[in-house]
C-alpha cells in the first residue's frame, strides 16, 4: 500500500532555478526507504519539500491519498509526517526532557505524553540517564538520538531522516540505524537521506538514485547497491569534480 506519493514535483528556492525537475516518487507504508544520490541532486529538498518547508511550483503530494501541499509544516506534522533534517534542531541549551516534550508540544494529555516519553526512552536506554543534561552537552551520537526521539513524541507515521549518519563514528552509526529498524518493526514507514551509500542501502527496504532533480532509477535495495548505474554516476560525478581522476 502506498502512503506517501509525489507527483511530478517542481521546486526551487526563491526566484533561483528548478531544483527539483517533475520528479514522482512512491513510498509503500512500513517500509524502510533509502534516497541516495550525489551532492546537490536535490534530496533535502525532496524531503523539506513532504514536510512543507518549501512550497512546489507545480505537482502534487498526497499522503494516504490526501493532498498535503500547500499545507503548513504543522499540519503536516499533525497528520503524521514528521522530519528529522541534518542539523538535528535541537534547543541546546535545554534539557534533553525538555527537547523532548517540545516535541509533543501538540498533544495536551499529560498522561499520554508520559506514556509516549516512556515508550521512546525504551528504544534509547542511553538517553534516559541523561534526560536533565543540556542537550548541547551530548555526544553528536546521543544527540541524533535525542532528535530521532523528540520526533517519536508526536507519534509519526512516516519519519524522514536527512543523513542520520553525519559526522558519526561508524559503531553509534550502526545503533542508530539498528534504532531505525525497531521503528520499522512498529510499523512507521521511514525515509533516509544517506550519503553512506552502502550503510543505507544495507539497512533499507527500497532505494531510489536522484540525480539533478530526477528520479535516476530505484529499485530493492541489494539491486541498487550493484547496479553499475550507481557507480557510474558517483565515478562520472568525481571525475568532473577532478579532472585529473579522467586519466
Ligand atoms: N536554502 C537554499 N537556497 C537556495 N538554494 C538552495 C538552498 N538549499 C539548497 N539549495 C540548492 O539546491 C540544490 C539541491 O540541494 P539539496 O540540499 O537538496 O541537495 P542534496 O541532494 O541534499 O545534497 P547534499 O548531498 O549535499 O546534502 C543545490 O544546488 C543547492 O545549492
Ligand atoms: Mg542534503
Amino acid at each position: 500500500m502506498v502512503i506517501l506519493e509525489l507527483e511530478k514535483i517542481t521546486a526551487g528556492y526563491g526566484m533561483g532555478p528548478d531544483i527539483l525537475n517533475g520528479i514522482s516518487v512512491r513510498f509503500e507504508a512500513g517500509l524502510i526507504h533509502c534516497l541516495i544520490g550525489p551532492n546537490g541532486a536535490g534530496k533535502s529538498t525532496l524531503l523539506r519539500v513532504i514536510a512543507g518547508l518549501l512550497r512546489l511550483r507545480s505537482g502534487r503530494v498526497l499522503l494516504d491519498g490526501k493532498v498535503i501541499s500547500g499545507m503548513r509544516p504543522d499540519q503536516i506534522l499533525a497528520l503524521g509526517a514528521c522530519l528529522i533534517p541534518q542539523d538535528r534542531c535541537l534547543f541546546p541549551d535545554m534539557t534533553v526532557r525538555e527537547n523532548l516534550l517540545m516535541g509533543a508540544y501538540i498533544e495536551r494529555d499529560r498522561r499520554q505524553i508520559s506514556r509516549r516519553m516512556e515508550e521512546v526512552l525504551a528504544l534509547f536506554p542511553e538517553i534516559q540517564r541523561k534526560l536533565d543534561q543540556r542537550a548541547g552537552a551530548l555526544s553528536g551520537g546521543e544527540q541524533q538520538m535525542v532528535a530521532i526521539a523528540r520526533g517519536l513524541m508526536i507519534q509519526p507515521r512516516v519519519m524522514m531522516l536527512d543523513e542520520p549518519s553525519l559526522g558519526l563514528a561508524p559503531l553509534v552509526v550502526d545503533r542508530i540505524f539498528e534504532a531505525i529498524r525497531h521503528l520499522k518493526e512498529r510499523g512507521i514507514t521511514i525515509i533516509i537521506v544517506e550519503q553512506n551509500v552502502r550503510k543505507g542501502l544495507a539497512y533499507a527496504d527500497w532505494g531510489y538514485v536522484l540525480d539533478m532533480g530526477r528520479l535516476s532509477f530505484e529499485g530493492p535495495a541489494p539491486e541498487v547497491i550493484r547496479d553499475p548505474r550507481l557507480q557510474e554516476l558517483y565515478l562520472g560525478r568525481l571525475a568532473l569534480a577532478n579532472p585529473e581522476v579522467r586519466a
